[in-house]
C-alpha cells in the first residue's frame, strides 16, 4: 500500500543506496513522480516497486535517470549565455586573469562544455579551471563521453558546431578533445558533501527546482561561501532568487548574483 510507512521505508532504501535524501526535495512532486513510476509497473508500493527495480543495474539507472531529471542541451537559454560572454566574463576576468568556474548539476556536461567553448574563443590560450560536477554517476560517464543528439545541440550557432565537434555514427556529435579536456568532471551531492572554494563564477541552473525551500537556502549560502569576492552565481531561467539579499549577494544583473568585493 502507498502509504506514508511505505513512502518513508522507500526513502530510507534510497537513501542507503544512492546517497539521495528525498527529505531536502519537494515531497508532493517527488511522491507524484515515483508513484507515476509505481504505477506504470503496475505495483502498488514504493518500497517494493524499489526492491524490483534495483535489481536490475539498467533499470536502476534508467530509474535514477527519471528522478533527477537530467535533460540539458548546449547554450541553455541563449540570451543568458549571451550575458555571460558580454557582461559577466568581462568583469571576472578584469580581476583575475585565469578563472575558476563550477558547473554544479552539470547532467550531460553540455553546460560546462559550453562554456569551456566561450572561454576559449574570449581568451585564446589561457588554461582555465572548468569543474562539472552532478549527483548521478551514469550521467557523468555520459558527460565524458561527450555525443549527443540534434536536439541537445539545438541552440549551438552552426560555426561552432562545426569547429568543436566531429560527426559520428548515427547522426550524433562527438565534442572534440580539445574541449573536452578543458573539464574535470566529478561525481557530487550539493545536499550533502563538502564544497571547495575560491570560484570566480559557479552555474547551477535548472537543478533546484524539486528542492524545499529550506534546502534551497541552505544551498545558496553555501555557493556564497564558495565564491571569490566579486565572484557570480548564475541560476536558471526560472528559478530568480527572491532573498538574495538576505543571503548577502548583490543583483549583477537578473539571475546573476555577485558575492560583493570585500
Ligand atoms: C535538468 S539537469 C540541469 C543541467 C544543466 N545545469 C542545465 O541547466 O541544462 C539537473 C541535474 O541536477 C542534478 N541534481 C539533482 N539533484 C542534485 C544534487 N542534490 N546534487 C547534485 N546534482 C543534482 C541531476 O542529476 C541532473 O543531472
Amino acid at each position: 500500500m502507498m502509504d506514508d510507512n511505505d513512502w518513508a521505508a522507500f526513502k530510507r532504501k534510497l537513501k542507503a543506496k544512492t546517497d539521495i535524501d528525498l527529505d531536502l526535495y519537494k515531497e508532493p512532486q517527488m511522491k507524484r513522480r515515483i508513484g507515476n513510476l509505481v504505477r506504470r509497473a503496475n505495483m502498488d508500493s514504493y518500497a517494493e516497486y524499489f526492491d524490483r527495480v534495483s535489481r536490475d543495474k539498467d533499470e536502476f539507472a534508467s530509474f535514477i535517470e527519471y528522478l533527477t531529471i537530467n535533460v540539458s542541451e548546449f547554450f541553455r537559454t541563449p540570451e543568458k549565455f549571451g550575458k555571460l560572454e558580454t557582461d559577466v566574463i568581462p568583469d571576472l576576468l578584469k580581476r583575475s586573469p585565469k578563472l575558476n568556474i563550477w558547473s554544479a548539476g552539470c547532467s550531460i556536461g553540455a553546460e560546462a562544455y559550453s562554456l569551456a567553448i566561450i572561454m576559449k574563443e574570449m581568451t585564446p590560450g589561457v588554461k582555465h579551471r572548468i569543474l562539472a560536477t552532478d549527483l548521478d554517476t551514469e550521467i557523468i560517464a555520459k558527460a565524458k563521453r561527450g555525443v549527443y543528439t540534434d536536439n541537445e545541440i539545438k541552440s549551438l550557432a552552426p560555426q561552432r558546431l562545426a569547429k568543436y565537434f566531429d560527426k559520428v555514427e548515427g547522426d550524433k556529435y562527438a565534442i572534440k578533445p580539445e574541449i573536452k579536456n578543458c573539464i574535470e568532471f566529478k561525481h557530487h551531492n550539493l545536499l550533502k558533501d563538502p564544497f571547495e572554494n575560491n570560484f570566480d563564477l559557479i552555474l547551477c541552473r535548472n537543478v533546484v527546482i524539486y528542492f524545499t525551500e529550506e534546502a534551497k537556502d541552505q544551498l545558496y549560502a553555501n555557493f556564497f561561501k564558495a565564491l571569490k569576492p566579486g565572484g557570480i552565481l548564475f541560476v536558471g531561467a526560472t528559478e530568480a532568487i527572491l532573498n538574495f539579499r538576505k543571503l548577502g549577494y548583490t543583483s549583477f544583473q537578473p539571475f546573476f548574483y555577485q558575492r560583493p568585493l570585500a
